[in-house]
């Protein structure tokens, strides 16, 4: 006992050492440019710097990368590159569990089984009888939510899209399988209790919101004047604009453009996206001052937007790289809807860095299982600003058939 303790005791030592030299980040090295991270810059030379990555680049990685556990020694002994995303996808997890087993209503599990239900009942072969084993978990989230419309991420229009899909999957499935019927009668109890209709978003547009929100043929989709040509155009003339006028940007565009972005599709229809918007001078300029991509530019920008994924979406690691993805699909609508309310607007990264995320994290007030995914600058364009010219890959490169 004693000496599995002690042996403990040394490997972790062994490996705070190691973490200490190797596992620094890049920018906890380097200096003089704008990737640089002057709390640890001060802390390590450049000559150490470029040991480090000599030693990681040129003997442990050419052999470590050779076997999935080397792999897993080597990001625990010498890089902790990965500890970070780790520990935030564990907090995920952790809160998705935590809220079903404290009975919490969970809007991202709720919108995915209704999706799933969705997707049930627009097969060319629908099935007699579908969901058996999780429709008794729908209604039981949906009950949550009724009780408690304020928890867990839900809104009106979550509910009322829940109620409408559940009604007509009812009306259409075998009523006669036990795990079916004990579910409508539920759902029935549920909705005999009053509930006030939401407000709307205006999602398929204007007439069509109120017709009932579940299943419907392409034929009555509402209709797009915009083609291909003027499609192109919109993406031709969207490009990163970084130089923007002295002048206010209304909040009604903004709200504009992330309601485009919020039809954005989305795995599994879980949105786990939120357009955080900042235009409040001083706000702004400390939310501007922390990437690094930025640094001599932003406080000509007039506002910043955070896109915040929330990992509590995910119930398992394995789809812990969707919310990049949903957010990427959400900002670039968002993006092109800016472009087309006269404004103009430019995509911020946001690397993994432990010092510049936890100041983010702190000025943005974030959750444990939030993560900004990516920043986008905006405004109205300054005509003489320069844009760069950014050549594309042309086609034939980027498409292959079959
Ligand atoms: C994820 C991402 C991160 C970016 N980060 C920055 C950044 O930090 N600073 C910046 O000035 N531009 C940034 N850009 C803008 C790119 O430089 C720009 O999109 C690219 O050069 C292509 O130009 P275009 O947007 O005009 O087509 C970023 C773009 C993306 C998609």
């Amino acid at each position: 006992m004693q000496r599995g303790k002690q042996a403990f005791g040394l490997g972790a030592a062994l490996n705070q050492r190691l973490v200490a030299v190797f596992a620094l980040p890049r920018e906890a090295f380097a200096e003089g440019d704008s990737t640089t991270n002057p709390v640890n810059r001060q802390t390590m030379g450049l000559g150490l710097y470029h040991l480090k990555i000599k030693l990681q680049d040129r003997y442990l990685i050419p052999i470590m990368r050779r076997h999935r556990k080397l792999a897993d020694l080597y990001y625990f002994l010498f890089s902790s590159e990965f500890s970070r995303e780790h520990q935030k996808v564990m907090h995920g997890r952790y809160r998705h569990v935590r809220a079903r087993a404290l009975n919490q209503p969970n809007a991202f599990h709720l919108r995915r089984e209704v999706h799933r239900i969705e997707k049930g009942l627009v097969m060319r072969k629908r099935r007699p009888v579908f969901a058996t084993d999780y429709i008794h978990d729908v209604v039981h989230n949906y009950r949550l939510f009724r009780e408690k419309p304020e928890a867990g991420e839900g809104d009106a229009e979550l509910m009322h899209w829940t109620r409408d899909v559940l009604t007509d999957y009812f009306s259409k499935v075998d009523s006669s399988h036990p795990a079916v019927a004990q579910s409508k009668a539920e759902f029935d109890r549920i909705n005999a209790e009053p509930q006030r209709n939401p407000a709307t978003n205006g999602q398929l547009g204007l007439a069509w919101d109120d017709r009932t929100w579940s299943p419907y043929s392409r034929a009555e989709a509402a209709a797009s004047r915009i083609d291909y040509p003027d499609f192109l155009a919109l993406a031709r003339r969207r490009r990163s604009v970084r130089w923007f006028l002295d002048k206010p940007v209304p909040r009604e565009l903004i709200e504009q453009a992330v309601a485009a972005a919020a039809l954005s599709p989305s795995a599994c229809n879980r949105q786990p996206f939120r357009f955080h918007a900042y235009d409040r001078a001083e706000l702004k300029d400390k939310i501007g001052s922390i990437p690094m991509g930025i640094r001599g530019i932003y406080d000509n920008v007039p506002v910043f937007v955070v896109v915040v994924g929330k990992l509590s979406a995910y119930l398992s690691e394995r789809d812990r790289h969707v919310m990049y993805i949903d957010g990427g699909l959400a900002s670039m609508a968002f993006l092109f809807a800016v472009e087309t309310l006269g404004l103009a607007a430019f995509p911020i990264n946001w690397p993994d860095i432990e010092e510049l995320e936890q100041k983010m994290e702190r000025a943005m007030d974030l959750e444990e299982d939030e993560r900004p995914m990516m920043l986008i600058g905006m405004g109205y364009p300054e005509d003489a600003g320069g844009i760069p010219f950014s050549q594309k890959k042309p086609v034939s490169e980027l498409l292959r058939f079959n």
